[in-house]
This record gives C-alpha cells, sequence and structure tokens, in this order.
C-alpha cells in the first residue's frame, strides 16, 4: 500500500485501487473509495477542512458525549458530539496485511492517538479525565473497518459514550432501505425522544429521521449485521463489534437548509448516517481499564 501524509492529511491506497484519506484533524476519515473509483462516504463540498470547525460528512468521530451533553453529567460542559472530531490527533504508523496474517498488500491498517495530554487547555479543564484513544482504520478491498480502543489512564472511572457518525453515500434516499432493524427499540428524537419498536423488516425514508436503535441480539448474543439497501440491491453491510445502538440519521430538506456547511443543499438526497455506537446508556472504565468496540462496512455495489 502506498500511505502519504502530507499538511495532516493522510492517504493510503491499496494495489487494488482502494483508497481511503483522513485529516488528522479530528481523525476524520473524509473519503473511501472502492477499486472502482466510486466514493462510498458523502463530504459537503462546504465543509470546513481547515480546522474551524468539525467537518461536515464524511466519519465523524463522536467522543466522550453523544448529542448535546446532559446538563447533570461530567460531560455537561463540552461541546455536542465531544471533542474527538475537533482536536488534533496523531498518527501512530500503520500496520500492513502480512503482519495481519493475510496476503502482503491486501489491506492497510492506519492508528492514530490522543490523549489528555493532546487537548487543548480549555478542553481539558471541561473533561479534566486521563484517557488515551487509538483509532485504527483499516482498508481492505470494498471494505473499510474502524476499530476505537479507550484507556482511562488516571486514578479515577470515567463515563463516555462513542459512536462512528458514518455519512454514507446514497444515489437516493427516497430508495434507499435499511434491513435489520424489525423489532428493535429505538427513541425517536422527531417524536419527543420517545421509545418505540420497529415493526418494517425495511426502514425507508420520507422525511426527516433521526432516530437511536438498540437492536435485539442474535444468537450467542451476536449483534446483528444491517443491511443498506438502494433501489432493492444491497449495498452496504454495517457490522458492529461492542456497539449495541445505531443512529440512523438524515436531515431531510429543512434541517439540511439550516445548516451552513452543508452543501449542495440537495445533498439531503444524497447521504444517510447509519451510526454504530455506544450512547443508549454511559461506558464505565475504571482506572487502568480499557475497553474497545468497532464497526465495519463493507461496499456491496
Ligand atoms: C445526529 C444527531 O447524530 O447528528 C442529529 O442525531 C444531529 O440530531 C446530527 O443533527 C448532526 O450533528 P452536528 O453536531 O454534526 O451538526
Amino acid at each position: 500500500p502506498i500511505v502519504d501524509l502530507t499538511d495532516n492529511v493522510l492517504t493510503a491506497r491499496l494495489p487494488s485501487g482502494d483508497s481511503v484519506t483522513v485529516y488528522l484533524y479530528g481523525a476524520h476519515v473524509t473519503s473511501w473509495k472502492t477499486s472502482n473509483g466510486q466514493e462510498k462516504l458523502f463530504l459537503s463540498t462546504a465543509a470546513a477542512l481547515d480546522g474551524s470547525k468539525p467537518i461536515r460528512g464524511g466519519v465523524p468521530l463522536v467522543f466522550p458525549v453523544f448529542g448535546p451533553p446532559p446538563k447533570s453529567h461530567a460531560t455537561s460542559k463540552l461541546p455536542q458530539h465531544g471533542f474527538a472530531r475537533n482536536s488534533y490527533w496523531e498518527f501512530l504508523g500503520k500496520n500492513s496485511s502480512e503482519s495481519l496474517g493475510r496476503k502482503a498488500d491486501d489491506s492497510v491498517k492506519l492508528d492514530f492517538g490522543l490523549s489528555s495530554s493532546m487537548l487543548d487547555e480549555g478542553v481539558r479543564k471541561k473533561w479534566p479525565y486521563e484517557f488515551g484513544l487509538v483509532y485504527s482504520v483499516t482498508l481492505s478491498k470494498g471494505k473499510l473497518d474502524c476499530q476505537m480502543h479507550v484507556q482511562n489512564k488516571g486514578n479515577e472511572p470515567f463515563e463516555f459514550n462513542v459512536l462512528f457518525h458514518t455519512y454514507l453515500a446514497v444515489k437516493d434516499i427516497t430508495k434507499t432501505a435499511v434491513k435489520g432493524l424489525k423489532s428493535s427499540p429505538y427513541v425517536d428524537k422527531m417524536r419527543e425522544a420517545k421509545t418505540f419498536t420497529e415493526e418494517s423488516s425495511s426502514l425507508t425514508f420520507e422525511s426527516e429521521t433521526d432516530r437511536v436503535y438498540t437492536p435485539p441480539t442474535g444468537q450467542g448474543n451476536s449483534l446483528v449485521p444491517l443491511v443498506v439497501t438502494e433501489g432493492g440491491q444491497d449495498s452496504f453491510v454495517v457490522t458492529r463489534d461492542s456497539l449495541p445502538d445505531v443512529t440512523v440519521w438524515n436531515g431531510w430538506v429543512d434541517k439540511i437548509k439550516g445548516m451552513g456547511d452543508f452543501e449542495p443543499k440537495d445533498g439531503w438526497k444524497r447521504y444517510l448516517c447509519i451510526e454504530p455506537g455506544t450512547v443508549s446508556s454511559w461506558t464505565k472504565l475504571e482506572a487502568g481499564d480499557a475497553w474497545e468496540g468497532g464497526t465495519a462496512y463493507e461496499s456491496k455495489l
């Protein structure tokens, strides 16, 4: 694989032609292309790429809080979705597939790190815990795998949320559906954040959708994969590891109209956020302990 880091932007390309771009600002994946050159992530053409605000599109990282922080929680002073997406991470290095026991050049694993000592002073004061994050992005043919490792390096426990706020590129949201959510309880932010149960085996989109699903586990307590379909054809398979929740979000016409950094304005038609995470309850990490979870997106088209 060819890996290049220039001006805080890392690009990696496999001999198959699959490629990924990661900004150190937010350790933010802004592009994932498969070997046929198809872009699999939606990125706003008005996204700020200069570190002035979180990047709109791609894979924003959410840590240590999802959404607006609750008033009575240790994260209460942090911005919406926390600080991971607006902090500069460091590139820790690459591992090519040989070391993962696969044929050389089949995949590349890119590791990024963020620790409490790297945060801006102001942010540290707002959430004064000692932590270390290692985010691993593994690119293989037709697949993007995102894993997060969280370590408590301090002397007291802390609570966190993690979520991968992925903007998948779709051709037409009105012809897009999500399978694998039937019977799942979900909190609907469009309906006073009340809880409902999904009845459809194929969730379609007709208006703004903003829900946090906690799908029932499958055999052996496994997390069931979700399948995104476009025009009836499978387009993405989303698998999860230690991430019980999935936010499904599309802002539709009006919400997107009000977002200054979302362009083009009809871009609402061409993205769907499928956001695996652990957000419906806090994950508590004792001093010295570590946690790991992640998700993988496989392109089927
Ligand atoms: C989603 C939330 O995950 O993120 C939405 O459920 C929110 O409510 C969206 O609008 C975008 O958030 P932000 O902070 O990136 O504008």
